[in-house]
């Protein structure tokens, strides 16, 4: 089995990015705190579990396949989770995933989902990328629904921040499919909805 260092890419400075997402940061602290909306607690805490099991699935099919592609995904990932528990911190939501180790999540569907993600990826570094893909749509269309239902500005920018990097992985893991001569069947997004991301350029943050 190959295996891949997590230092590096992890750790590789990205100025223009770590100042864009410093600025989502100082705009979250800079909000007033207050009572959500049921919705938009569901909404945030369901989000924050969805980018950990993203995470988790790019950090376990990296170390599978030794993809750096991956593990970059997985970088990407764990700054927004990052994100993610400061906005859970500020508004003193509960954290769904507090001390919850890679792979392991706290709700049953999520557990099963990561489980079959981790199968399919597993059978190849095609198949990896198809797991990454089936991710990143189901993402794209929860992110959208959360965004439309929020009234809070700080978190609009969080999410619209998560669909941009979502559309990015979307477009990074179906060029590295095609590279293994793979085929993929949209689950989530419409046909029309996904090859307009899938077949335009990555998107500067
Ligand atoms: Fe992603």
């Amino acid at each position: 089995m190959a295996k891949v260092s997590t230092t590096r890419s992890q750790h590789q400075p990205r100025p223009g990015r770590d100042a864009h997402l410093a600025r989502i940061r100082e705009q979250i602290m800079a909000s007033r705190a207050q009572p959500l909306g049921a919705d938009e607690q569901r909404d945030l805490q369901r989000i924050r579990q969805q980018r950990k099991l993203a995470r988790d699935l790019y950090w376990e099919l990296a170390k599978r396949w030794g993809s750096l592609a991956l593990v970059r995904l997985g970088a990407a990932e764990q700054t927004y989770l990052d994100t993610l528990d400061t906005l859970l911190d500020h508004d003193g939501l509960s954290d769904p995933v507090a001390r919850r180790a890679v792979g392991e999540s706290g709700d049953p569907k999520f557990q099963a989902l990561h489980a079959q993600l981790v199968e399919v990826g597993h059978r190849s570094e095609m198949a990896a990328s198809q797991a990454g893909l089936l991710v990143e749509e189901m993402s794209l269309s929860d992110l959208a629904a959360a965004r439309a239902r929020t009234r809070r500005p700080e978190i609009a920018a969080v999410y619209d921040d998560l669909l941009r990097n979502s559309r990015n992985h979307l477009r990074a893991l179906f060029r590295q499919m095609q590279r293994f001569e793979g085929e993929y069947v949209p689950q989530s997004l419409s046909l029309s909805d996904f090859e307009a991301i899938v077949w335009t350029q990555p998107e500067p943050c």
